[in-house]
C-alpha cells in the first residue's frame, strides 16, 4: 500500500492529539465549563419586530438650539416607534458616513437596554438594521436594581439606553492606533444622530460614556476588544421643569 505524504501528516496529527488528550486526562483536574462571559455573544434570542420609525414632530432648526444634556426623566414609556426612530437614526448615520469601513468588516452594533418602551419587555436587545427589529440578548434588572448597570444611576431611569459597540480589534488591524479614534468618532456621530432624532420627537436625554464594562461583557459578550462598548445615549421624556 502506498502511504502519501498527506496521510503521513494526518497520522502524525492524530498521534499528537492522542498525546494531548492523555495530558488532559493525567492532569486529573475536574474541567470547569467556560464562563458565560467568555462564550460567543448570544445570537439566538427571539426577534421583536419594531414599527416603522416614528416621523419627526419638529424641524431640526426648531429643536437644535434647545438641545441640552437631560438627566431627569418622567417615568413614562416611549413608544416602540420612537425607539425605532432613535435606533434607525444611529444606524443610518454610520451606514451613510462610513460605508467603506463597514464593507471592510468594521461594523458598529447597536444594543438597546429597554425599561419603559410600550410593547417591548424590559431587557437588553440588539438592533437589527434594515428590518426595524430587535433581537433579545439578555434580561435586565428593573426598578431600583437597574442602577447597577450604569455608573450614574440616573441613566437607568431613562426609558431606554442605546449602547454603541464596535469591533476595536478589526479597526486596529485596519488602521493601527487611528482605528480607535475612528471608532470613537463613528460612535459619537451615531449617538448624536440618535439624540437629534429624539429631540425631533420631543424626547430628550444625553450621550454618556459611563458604561460598566462587566455588564455588557456578561450580558452581550462584549469582550472590550472584538466588541468594545464605545458610547451610549439615554432617551426618555424629560422631567417637567419645576415651576419658578
Ligand atoms: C464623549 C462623551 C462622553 C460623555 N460621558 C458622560 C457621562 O459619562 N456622564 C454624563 O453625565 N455625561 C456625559 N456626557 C455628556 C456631557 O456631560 C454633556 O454633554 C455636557 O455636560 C455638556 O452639556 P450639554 O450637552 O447640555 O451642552 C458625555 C459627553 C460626551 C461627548
Amino acid at each position: 500500500m502506498t502511504v502519501t505524504v498527506d496521510e503521513d501528516r494526518y497520522r502524525l496529527l492524530e498521534d499528537l492529539m492522542i498525546d494531548s488528550r492523555l495530558d488532559a486526562d493525567s492532569a486529573g483536574r475536574p474541567l470547569a465549563p467556560v464562563p458565560a462571559y467568555l462564550l460567543p455573544a448570544p445570537d439566538q434570542g427571539p426577534i421583536i419586530e419594531l414599527p416603522e420609525p416614528a416621523a419627526p414632530r419638529a424641524g431640526l432648526d426648531d429643536v437644535l438650539f434647545g438641545r441640552t444634556a437631560v438627566r431627569d426623566y418622567e417615568p413614562i414609556p416611549i413608544t416602540a416607534a420612537e425607539l425605532s426612530a432613535v435606533c434607525a437614526a444611529a444606524e443610518r448615520m454610520d451606514a451613510d458616513s462610513w460605508a467603506s469601513e463597514r464593507d471592510g468588516g468594521v461594523g458598529l452594533e447597536f444594543y438597546c437596554a429597554a425599561w419603559r418602551v410600550t410593547g417591548v419587555d424590559t431587557g437588553l436587545y440588539r438592533y437589527l438594521p434594515g428590518r426595524d427589529a430587535l433581537r433579545r440578548v439578555a434580561s435586565l434588572p428593573d426598578g431600583p436594581d437597574a442602577a447597577e448597570l450604569v455608573m450614574q444611576s440616573e441613566f437607568a431611569q431613562a426609558a431606554a439606553v442605546l449602547v454603541i459597540t464596535g469591533n476595536l480589534a478589526g479597526s486596529l488591524a485596519r488602521h493601527g492606533s487611528h482605528g480607535h479614534r475612528l471608532l470613537l468618532s463613528r460612535a459619537g456621530a451615531a449617538a448624536h444622530a440618535a439624540w437629534l432624532a429624539a429631540l425631533r420627537l420631543h424626547l430628550g436625554g444625553s450621550v454618556f460614556a459611563g458604561l460598566l464594562p462587566h455588564v455588557l461583557r456578561e450580558r452581550a459578550g462584549a469582550d472590550g476588544y472584538h466588541r468594545a462598548p464605545l458610547l451610549a445615549f439615554a432617551v426618555a421624556h424629560p422631567a417637567a421643569e419645576p415651576a419658578a
